[in-house]
């Protein structure tokens, strides 16, 4: 049997291709940008066509780099940046627009209308989800508003939709000549258009948007026995290889972080931080502002559910720092940077740049600094941002907490801003429970090679998976419950400054 699994990690700021072996350890890697395209404020889009080139050239690189052909892999899963939408000709390949990314905000219309007439509450109901620019019905509905000659399409069966994982499922399986055009329920269930029991596709649901049933793409399994397909061999890997794994890039890192068990959750610090606590087979409602949501299902099984807390603004807001202030050269120096202060120096910084996601949803918020005086510096700003991105993450601990009854003893963690180990110690001091890290930390390439692996035997089960989890460091509270409890309502007050901001 071929002795390795890749994975396409196809994410907001990025796409990279990874190898993995049977203990789960990286062979080789390869990661390319794709543009961000913002063509007014609050609207953000990629290039379909730019997101299928760099996927070929990372898997090419890749596979080079560990001197790999097709048939040593076993498998082939795909992740993605959820929610972000595609709409493509089936007999071309041609999009019809740009992806309209999981931050745009241009649908804001559309959402709020759907809590004036009562929709929302079914959305709710039925899809787990509170009515948000962030999922993609709205985009879809956008797409088949403003651009010409979709709707029509579209009803004829032409014009396809697909978030990236489905986008890049059909052009490995051979695009406009045979592409297979299939998702699974953890992408699904990102769109407020898919039952959460049922995980199909729902036509109350799909009457909201205006959207015919015929553009969605199959759902199937996340890690699934009988295949989405093969790779093609006139694609990147030359040869044939099974594609078996297919889940949402936070879905796969809970599955990276092996929280196969009910109770444990992971949190990833990427473009946002996204939080999601394993609730089993049960599918538990929020009343505290958490999104409820597929976690994985593997094969004919049951799926386990999720309660997620998503955040929009966390290491984007470090990439803010560098791009639009230009007080750092690198999301790195953002460490050294507030190293050279004691503490935030009274500033707190609420990066509601997209609105405010979990537990607020709030689309009307809007970033703010706040607690400025002249004894401030750029060390302050610094750490306010690194302070941001943990108390953010409180806020969606303490939603939690209260939906679940679960109180976290550690919290797992992943994702780039990870390497920052000032920021994990104040993710532990403001928690208070200590925060620990695993040895391999891009969890959200494993925990779709994972589900592939699954699908065809190279791994037997998921016990199998858990002894591959190692831990590589932990950080443990410093900071006196006080100094938390203090620090934890100031953030709550700079919070309320950000709601209801209108420019006058
Ligand atoms: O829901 C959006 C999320 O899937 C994006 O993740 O890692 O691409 O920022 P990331």
């Amino acid at each position: 049997m071929a002795d390795f699994v890749g994975a396409v990690d196809q994410g907001t700021t990025s796409t990279r291709f990874m190898i993995f072996d049977h203990d789960g350890n990286e062979i080789a890697r390869h990661q390319l940008e794709h543009q961000q395209i913002l063509p007014q404020a609050g609207w953000v889009e990629h290039n379909p066509t730019e997101i299928w080139e760099r996927t070929r050239a990372v898997i090419e690189t890749a596979m080079n780099k560990a001197n790999l052909v097709a048939s040593d892999l076993a498998a082939l899963g795909i992740t993605n940046q959820r929610e972000t939408t595609v709409v493509w000709n089936r007999v071309t390949g041609r999009p019809y627009y740009n992806a309209i990314v999981w931050q745009d905000t241009r649908t804001d219309r559309i959402a709020s209308a759907l809590d004036q007439d009562g929709r929302g509450d079914v959305i709710r109901r039925k899809a787990g989800l509170p009515p948000a620019t962030y999922f993609s019905g709205g985009k879809i509905q956008w797409i088949l508003e403003n651009v010409d000659g979709v709707r029509a399409a579209a009803e004829a069966g032409d014009a396809l939709f697909g978030n990236t994982d489905t986008w890049l499922l059909w052009q490995l399986t051979g695009g406009p000549d045979g592409g297979v055009h299939v998702t699974d329920p953890t992408n699904a269930s990102r769109t407020m258009l898919m039952d959460l029991e049922t995980l199909d596709w729902d036509d109350e649901l799909l009457s909201f948007f205006g959207i015919p049933r015929r553009m969605l793409p199959a759902i199937r399994p996340s890690s699934h026995p009988e295949l989405y397909g093969v790779t093609r061999a006139g694609g990147p890997l030359g040869g044939e290889v099974p594609l078996s794994g297919d889940l949402g890039d936070q879905q796969a890192a809970t599955v990276g972080q092996v929280c196969f068990s009910p109770g444990e959750a992971k949190n990833t610090y990427g473009t946002g931080n996204f939080l999601l606590l394993n609730t089993g087979h049960e599918l538990v409602r929020s009343k505290h502002g958490l999104l409820t949501t597929v976690c994985y299902q593997f094969g004919n099984e049951k799926p386990v559910y999720a309660l997620e807390g998503s955040i929009a603004v966390t290491g984007s807001a470090v990439q803010w720092l560098r791009d639009q202030l230009g007080i750092i050269s690198g999301a790195e120096q953002s460490e050294a940077l507030a190293a050279q202060v004691d503490d935030n120096g009274g500033v707190y910084f609420v990066p509601a740049f997209s609105g405010l996601f979990a537990p607020y949803w709030r689309s009307d918020a809007r970033g703010a600094i706040v607690g400025l005086s002249r004894y401030n510096n750029n060390g302050h700003v610094a750490r306010a941002t690194l302070e941001s991105i943990c108390y953010q993450s409180r806020d969606v601990v303490e939603a939690m907490r209260q939906d679940s009854g679960v109180a976290l003893d550690v919290l797992r963690v992943d994702g780039g801003v990870t390497a920052n180990s000032l920021c994990m110690q104040m993710q532990a001091d403001i928690l208070g429970v200590p925060v620990s890290k695993p040895v391999v930390s891009e969890t959200t390439a494993l925990g779709a090679a994972y589900a592939a692996g699954l699908a065809v035997g190279f791994w037997q089960s998921t016990d199998e998976l858990k002894r591959n989890w190692n831990e590589a460091r932990r950080w443990y509270p410093e900071w006196s419950d006080a100094q938390r409890s203090r620090g934890y309502s100031s953030w709550k007050k700079a919070v309320s400054r950000t709601l209801d901001w209108v420019e006058l």
